[in-house]
């Protein structure tokens, strides 16, 4: 039973609109929501005293874990100071110390400028633009189309929504910002060139060579892309991809965008995916887990090559900005949190943890029937779900899968995320601070589930009964899961 008051639950009826979501169901009399009221470390409590485990870190945010009082403090500290300083007008002190520390730690050097906003979108945003106004400087103004690949989230303003690959995100707001392109993502486990094969053939990293190409080299400003794509289930640019994307950048003089909204600051291993992958960006773009979650802020983090060419007089300035990109309150969240990921390593227990779940996973649940792939990196995992392991074939269609997936998980104590913009994906993100007891109870919650669902499809007998290894060393344990 929900403790909202009934004032409060007309409220939430009538007046609160949650993004992707369909209000309707908060109506009905029966709607029971679940109030998230409270957080230490990666555990979550809803008003009513249930406690789950936080296998997404939010959404893919709060990578230290809930409950970091440093960040709150330095946040609070600032505040006291001043609490607002225009970006327009001037620089404020904890911008200032940010943009230096992220220059010592991002993939786009240590000439790096940031140009700080307030979520990812208007980072795609600023990112998009400037690539634009970085060819118009150099005298190429007809370079306006842009690469990016399908089924990818970007965000949902109208320049990151163009670039999106997701459709039925695209469908109904057109038209949209001319000259997105599209071309394929990596995704080995069903590309058409070299899923059975023994090495991938990087044929989708030509894929953008051939869309160069086929537009015009002279018409195209940027390509965008995440080193690790979240939508279609922690897609990983495969050895080499990303290398290869540089040269084609290079060689036609495209810009290359790397969106490490969800990969930075951690969550791949190392600080960001571009690293981790040996790339290196003309531009990257993060928001997301820069403050844990405490505040919001996003960046486009330029090199100085393109950061360089706004360099001059008046006329020659990035014409872009909002009233509070860069709060001093996000600044020095961000500080805070980046001293903490650093001090306790979090970004490199990411590398050697997340192989580790992946292990479980594969222990767990790598043989079942419905389980079709486990992929990922760092501690950014998705399972793919498939009707028949065998001959791969899809699950999508399958009705409401991905909200009684959720359901189940949920049910369980564990929040994670089901998601079939692509096909069918269980996927993990825990906050990179999880101890070991919270991520054997998030395997073996998937585990359960995962043979729940291959009973309710009909893929495995009515009686289970699984042997589960523990990412950590100990005890093997055997599981009964209840017909
Ligand atoms: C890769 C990527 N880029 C951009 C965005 C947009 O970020 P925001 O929701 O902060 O606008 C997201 C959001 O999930 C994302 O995953």
């Amino acid at each position: 039973m929900s403790t909202l008051s009934p004032t409060q639950q007309h409220a939430l009826a009538e007046h609160v609109w949650l993004h992707f979501s369909q209000m309707a169901k908060f109506q009905r009399p029966d709607a029971n929501p679940r109030i998230l009221v409270r957080g230490e470390g990666s555990h979550v409590w809803d008003q009513d005293g249930n406690e789950y485990i936080d296998a997404l870190a939010g959404l893919f945010t709060v990578n230290a874990g809930y409950g970091r009082t440093e960040i709150v403090e330095a946040m609070a500290a600032q505040l006291h100071q001043i609490g607002y300083v225009s970006p327009f007008s001037f620089p404020s002190v904890p911008v200032i110390d940010l943009a230096a520390k992220l220059a010592t730690i991002a993939p786009t050097g240590a000439g790096s400028r940031s140009f700080f906003v307030n979520s990812g979108s208007e980072a795609v945003e600023t990112a998009l633009k400037m690539a634009k106004s970085y060819h118009v400087r150099r005298g190429e103004p007809q370079r306006t189309k842009v690469i990016a690949r399908r089924v990818a989230y970007h965000g949902t303003t109208m320049g990151a929504l163009s670039v999106n690959g997701v459709t039925p995100y695209r469908t109904g707001f057109g038209p949209l910002v001319p000259g997105a392109r599209h071309v394929p993502p990596p995704y080995r486990y069903r590309c058409a060139s070299c899923m059975l094969q023994s090495a991938c053939s990087n044929k989708c990293a030509n894929e953008f060579e051939a869309m160069i190409e086929f537009e015009d080299p002279s018409t195209v400003a940027a390509v965008i892309m995440e080193p690790v794509q979240n939508s279609g289930g922690a897609l990983v640019s495969p050895p080499d991809y990303l290398r290869r994307v540089r040269e084609i950048c290079d060689h036609y003089g495209v810009v290359m965008i790397l969106d490490e909204v969800i990969n930075g600051f951690g969550r791949v291993g190392g600080w960001f995916g571009s690293s981790e992958l040996g790339a290196q960006p003309d531009i990257i773009t993060v928001a997301k887990a820069i403050t844990n979650g405490y505040a919001p802020l996003g960046a486009a983090i330029a090199a100085k090559h393109i950061a360089d060419t706004f360099l001059g007089d008046e006329a020659d300035m990035f014409m872009h900005g909002s009233t509070f990109g860069g709060h001093v309150a996000s600044a020095a969240a961000a500080l805070a949190n980046i001293r903490i990921i650093e001090r306790e390593g979090l970004h490199e227990r990411a590398r050697v943890v997340g192989p580790q779940i992946m292990q479980s996973l594969r222990e767990t649940i790598g043989s079942h029937p419905n389980v079709g792939d486990i992929r990922g990196m760092g501690m950014f995992i998705a399972i793919e779900l498939v009707r028949d392991k065998a001959t791969r074939e899809s699950l999508a269609g399958e009705e409401n899968l991905m909200y009684w997936l959720s359901d189940q998980l949920v049910q369980r104590g564990v929040l994670c995320r089901s998601d079939d913009r692509m096909e069918p994906v269980i996927q993990i993100a825990p906050p990179l601070n999880m101890p070991q007891e919270d991520i054997d109870q998030v395997v073996q919650t998937i585990g359960e589930v995962v043979h729940v669902l291959g009973r309710k499809l009909g893929s495995t007998p009515q009686q289970h009964s699984v042997t589960r290894r523990p990412v950590s060393p100990a005890a093997v344990t055997t599981l009964e899961i209840a017909a």
